[in-house]
């Protein structure tokens, strides 16, 4: 212990600083939280009981799994882990663990009611609001920052958006409205339709962004070659060129495995568009309406993201093009924490939380494009790039191999940037996002690239 000049000990403004960073942090833990909660109220209350049982499709659990697994997550970091707690309710453990039960299966668990569900959600959420006023927010890599309390409402958050996708694949009338995006005139002549990123290194990554994920760290030097990506994501409008062009129907075009998928299911465009007496409509959250051109596609797999980059002459951009081409400010030659630079998303910056039901027309938010120019990359739709979802150089597993190390290798392919669908919390420069490239159902859409 060092004494200082008046001899009485650590000098009170240093004292008071630290105390209002736990403060100003445990406010910012409480909101992330709540956000998170509220939105999960919103999934959940806007069905009938029925239906929050039901399996919508064998891809997704049933909703109300999804609930009490964000409260059995929580209880387990927060209460027991952070808390030092003795379970609540060790016998349903088993039943919300991700691991043991595929999806397909969930429906035939032995399942908490809805009522009990959202009891035990709340019951865990009253005591984790105590926990997080008393647990001093540092002393080790889960306290320092609050960082198990930010891994939480990311987790929350999340299955928000897998609940979102269990309610685009409901069949029924609609059960959630939003307001629409603002429109747009378009980018054709507005806005160049690709950009240049020059060759050169760029960090990727980050080691210093407190809630990030084990998958983002540690920041690290990547040299990219010069290539040129699209401005905006790829339109339902350019798809359709596609669709309409036999894109479908060209196997030179895909790659074998996708092929076979889409000759064996018969598909011949995005999941949830029909064609119907010459015009091409698409169904979204219980509401069918004409494919709008204008805006990013969305529900392609991995496989027609490829084969349309192909027919276009061009290809997907591999995942550090696309963080390069989103976080590098060539300028200043460093990273930053968004597209538009380090300050937090904002209504209008980017498309996210799901303040809308879709995305917004390409081109919209000029004020959240990256130093290259580039539109869209937080928010409107995830987008698919060409790498597999590997380890980092220098990854370390934190805190749990289950999050992102079993997923790595040559299976999912990465998704970058983040829907319409994804909480704030969770979307910045250096997330990712990844799936297996058969996978439709998701907010998924792309852009696409070329060598300069
Ligand atoms: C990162 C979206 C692929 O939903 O499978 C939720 C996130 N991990 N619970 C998923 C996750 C554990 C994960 N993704
Ligand atoms: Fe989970």
């Amino acid at each position: 212990m060092t004494v200082n000049g008046t001899g009485h000990g650590t000098p009170r403004g240093a004292e008071d600083a630290t105390e209002h960073d736990a403060e100003a942090l445990r406010t910012r833990a409480l909101t992330a939280l709540s956000e998170a909660r509220d939105r999960t109220a919103l999934l959940t209350s806007c069905v009938d009981e029925d239906e929050l049982t039901a399996q919508h499709s064998p891809l997704m659990s049933p909703l109300v799994w999804d609930l009490a697994h964000i409260g059995n997550q929580e209880e387990q970091w927060l209460l027991r882990t952070v808390g030092g707690q003795e379970a609540l309710r060790p016998e349903i453990d088993s039943v919300y663990d991700a691991f043991e039960h595929p999806r397909s299966e969930r429906p035939t668990l032995p399942l908490l009611a809805p009522a009990e569900a959202r009891t035990y959600a709340a019951d865990v959420r009253g005591r984790v609001l105590d926990v997080l006023e008393r647990t001093p927010l540092r002393g080790g890599p889960l306290l320092d920052a609050a960082f198990a309390f930010g891994m939480v409402a990311q987790h929350e958050q999340q299955h928000d958006e897998t609940m979102l996708i269990t309610h685009q694949l409901r069949r029924g009338p609609a059960a959630l409205t939003a307001p629409d995006p603002d429109a747009f005139p378009g980018p054709e002549g507005v806005l160049p339709p690709e950009v240049l990123v020059e060759a050169g290194p760029f960090t990727m990554g980050t080691s210093d962004e407190p809630w990030a994920l084990d998958n983002e760290r540690p920041a690290h030097r990547r040299l990219v070659p010069a290539f040129f990506l699209d401005t905006t994501p790829v339109t339902c409008g350019a798809y359709l060129r596609f669709v309409e062009g036999g894109g479908y129907h060209d196997p030179a075009l895909w790659e074998p495995e996708g092929w076979a998928q889409i000759r064996k299911h018969d598909i011949e465009a995005p999941l949830f568009w029909r064609k119907d007496a010459g015009q091409w409509l698409r169904r979204r959250f219980g509401v069918v309406e004409p494919v709008p051109e204008d805006e990013p596609v969305l529900h392609v797999s991995w496989y027609e993201a490829d084969a349309y980059a192909r027919w276009a002459g061009r290809r997907l951009p591999t995942e550090e093009e696309w963080e390069k081409a989103a976080r590098h400010d060539p300028a200043a030659d460093r990273s930053r924490r968004y597209p538009w630079g380090d300050d937090e998303p904002t209504a209008a910056r980017a498309n996210l939380g799901q303040r809308h039901l879709r995305p917004a027309p390409a081109g919209s938010y000029p004020e959240g494009e990256s130093a290259y120019g580039v539109r869209q990359l937080l928010g409107d739709v995830w987008e698919w790039t060409s790498s597999d979802f590997l380890p980092y150089p220098g990854f370390a597993v934190f805190p749990y191999r289950e999050y992102s190390e079993v997923f790595f290798g040559d299976a999912h392919k990465v998704l970058r940037g983040g829907s319409f669908a994804v909480g704030t919390v969770a979307a910045r420069g250096t997330f990712r996002n990844w799936d297996l490239p058969v996978r439709r159902q998701i907010f998924s859409g792309f852009r696409t690239a070329r060598d300069a």
